[in-house]
């Protein structure tokens, strides 16, 4: 029943092409298909940043969630007839931007030791025969030294691994060790132990593998990472999403507390119901994109909080919060120092900071977004407005991106869009989460957009679910994306992570835990969209029978010479179309032919993390050959010119 009803709706609304006609181009932007990279659901810290304690720096709150405090992921353990106490202070920290840290005061250390217990995030994964790096902060209180011992055991209360290290002065001071890890274990604790009478004060307990991304310092979860790189994006947003605007003007997102030293960073509450170290920050999150061959878009806030703060997500908007006028002049230069930071020479203000981080390169910065699906108030307007005039006069080599709200067409799409109108924003910022069948049915959307106004970055878009046919309504409405690739470019699916058991939002692009990932069939969507992009699209190669359930690509990658077929059918019958390819000079006749296919409700689980994934072959193919498309499928075909 379901099925019928879902071919019912592609019959009457998929686009059809005509072809006879000589094939048309026109050029598609190179970036347009790239990435959304939000903290939300677990998505940074206890994700994607691969730092395995949780709460490392003392800092999480009630604020950040109910229930939470300094010692949330901590356990006091006093072992073997040892007794002491534990304390948080906030006395003398090891920097004012991280201003908690716990005092261990060993009375008598017993058979065993008094000390700290972390359970990690959802407990720690280590391998064995892999090494990790240790690293704390540590401030002697006693005239005595204090000796340590660092052990990872796994729940039975077997040693896994462990080192040793003694304190060695009255200020705070890194000590770092290098454990190697005998047993492998997935809900593995980590226990700094102290072995002798004294007091000390401990911060920024941290416990990294030493396989991370690219080998980065302070870096990645290496598979989740490659995972995402995998995609192949040509640009990643960041930070979010509304983690940008924040949860009143106290919680926006504000760059330079990402960066420096970690221990220095400011880490708060995450909008999404938990807490951000900033332990990924602005170096890492460019660091990320130049590893991954990706541009950077970072978004930040237009100078107005969430329209939801203090209140219930979505209900009408009326908690936005603006920067006040008066600090307004601060604000703009900490958006032209981001600049600086990441595009300066290493001998300007910033961009010293940048090289000081090991970047001495400038990240050639050629996006900025300003501001998230904001209300559009007079407040917002008025922020808007004199930020852009000063990024636009002093950067006029910088694509500003505004914003139209969080939906595709209501009073906040219609007031952004009549504001980038009026001041010429060069690209404007769309967000929709809709049924598959609003995909489908708004195929001819960007058609209609008048090519002289704003460009288009949809920034957010998701079909509302991982199964075959919404992956396949959002390829139907991509396809729409390329061949109106003079108004749309760029786009990014969004979020792009979710970890299993702290998930606020669905659907996402790729679900892991600690152990599992498993990319979701709209990944392998983006995947084939983003490998097999164009910089031309050709109209009149393809012709659709009329009325079907197909939708279809043609581009072409003018440095490869590569020309791609994508052909999409979201119905329960194949269809057959025709291609015709002559107007190719040089073509060759053997293709790589890539299906992605399944039943419609077909989907990627940790279960069955490759139940539904591309499959590729390589076939003969003529200039003008009809093509079988398969019951709810995308079938790609890539053709060698040169
Ligand atoms: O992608 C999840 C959220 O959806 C983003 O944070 C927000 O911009 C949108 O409403």
């Amino acid at each position: 029943m379901k099925l019928k009803l879902i071919a019912f709706v592609c019959l009457a609304a998929v686009v059809t092409h005509v072809t006879g006609a000589k094939p048309t181009s026109k050029p598609i932007s190179p970036d347009l298909f790239g990435i959304f990279f939000e903290d939300i659901n677990y998505a940074a810290d206890g994700g994607l940043y691969a730092e395995l304690v949780q709460n490392r720096s003392f800092e999480y709150s009630p604020s950040d969630r109910g229930g939470w405090n300094s010692l949330t992921a901590w356990d006091y353990v006093a072992w073997g007839f040892a007794y002491g106490t534990v304390s948080v202070e906030t006395s003398t920290p090891v920097h004012p931007n991280n201003p908690h840290y716990a005092v261990l005061n060993i009375e008598d250390e017993g058979k065993e030791g008094i000390g700290l217990r972390n359970s990690g995030f959802d407990g720690i994964v280590v391998k064995a025969e892999k090494k990790y790096n240790f690293s704390v902060f540590l401030r002697q209180l006693s005239d005595n030294a204090v000796p340590f011992g660092v052990k990872l055991y796994n729940k039975k209360g077997k040693l896994l691994g462990e080192t040793s290290i003694s304190t060695s002065s009255k200020d705070w001071k890194k000590y770092t060790a290098v454990i190697d890890i005998t047993q492998s274990s997935d809900t593995a604790e980590l226990v700094l132990l102290a072995t002798g009478k004294g007091k000390v004060a401990i911060d920024m307990v941290s416990f990294f593998p030493e396989k991370t991304f690219r080998n980065r310092p302070n870096g990645l979860r290496a598979e989740l990472a490659q995972t995402v790189a995998d995609l192949q994006p040509k640009f990643m947003r960041f930070p979010g999403g509304c983690l940008v605007h924040g949860d009143g003007l106290g919680n926006m997102y504000r760059w330079k507390n990402t960066i420096g030293p970690v221990e220095q960073r400011i880490a708060q509450k995450n909008i999404w119901g938990y807490h951000q170290t900033a332990g990924l920050g602005y170096f890492e999150y460019f660091q990320f994109c130049e590893d991954m061959g990706a541009k950077a878009l970072p978004v930040v806030p237009a100078g107005v909080s969430c329209q939801n703060s203090g209140g219930t997500w979505r209900i009408g908007g009326t908690g936005q919060k603006g920067i006040p006028q008066a600090e307004m002049d601060e604000y703009i230069q900490e958006i032209l120092d981001l600049i600086e930071w990441a595009n300066g020479p290493a001998t300007s203000k910033w961009g010293a900071k940048r090289a000081e981080a090991g970047h001495p390169k400038p990240f050639n910065l050629e996006y900025i977004g300003i501001g998230n699906e904001d209300k559009i108030t007079p407040a917002f307007e008025e922020r808007f407005r004199e930020i852009y005039a000063v990024v636009k006069a002093k950067h006029p080599e910088i694509t500003v991106i505004g914003t139209v709200g969080p939906f595709h067409s209501g009073d906040d799409y219609e007031l952004g869009w009549k504001l980038a109108r009026e001041i010429n924003v060069p690209m404007v910022d769309e967000h929709y989460y809709e049924a598959p069948e609003w995909f489908i049915a708004n195929q001819k959307r960007y058609d209609s957009y008048k090519r002289s106004e704003s460009k288009v970055y949809l920034g957010e878009y998701a079909s509302r679910g991982n199964t075959l046919y919404k992956a396949f309504a959002e390829t139907v409405y991509l396809t729409s994306l390329q061949r109106n690739g003079e108004v749309v470019k760029l786009s990014s699916y969004a979020p792009l992570l979710a970890k299993t058991g702290h998930t606020q939002w669905n659907p996402d692009l790729i679900y892991f835990d600690n152990t599992k990932i498993t990319p979701t069939v709209n990944y392998y969507v983006q995947q084939l969209f983003s490998l097999n992009y164009g910089d031309t699209y050709f109209d009149n190669v393809i012709s659709l029978p009329k009325d079907s359930t197909v939708a279809a690509s043609c581009v072409r990658n003018s440095k490869t010479g590569k020309v791609v077929l994508k052909l999409v059918n979201v119905g329960k019958t194949a269809q057959t179309l025709h291609v015709d390819l002559s107007a190719f000079k040089g073509l060759k006749t053997n293709a790589v032919k890539t299906i992605l296919t399944g039943e419609a409700d077909a989907k990627n689980t940790f279960e069955k993390p490759q139940h539904v994934i591309p499959v590729k072959s390589n076939v003969k193919m003529e200039a003008k050959s009809a093509q079988l498309v398969p019951a709810m499928s995308l079938v790609v075909i890539e053709l060698s010119t040169k």
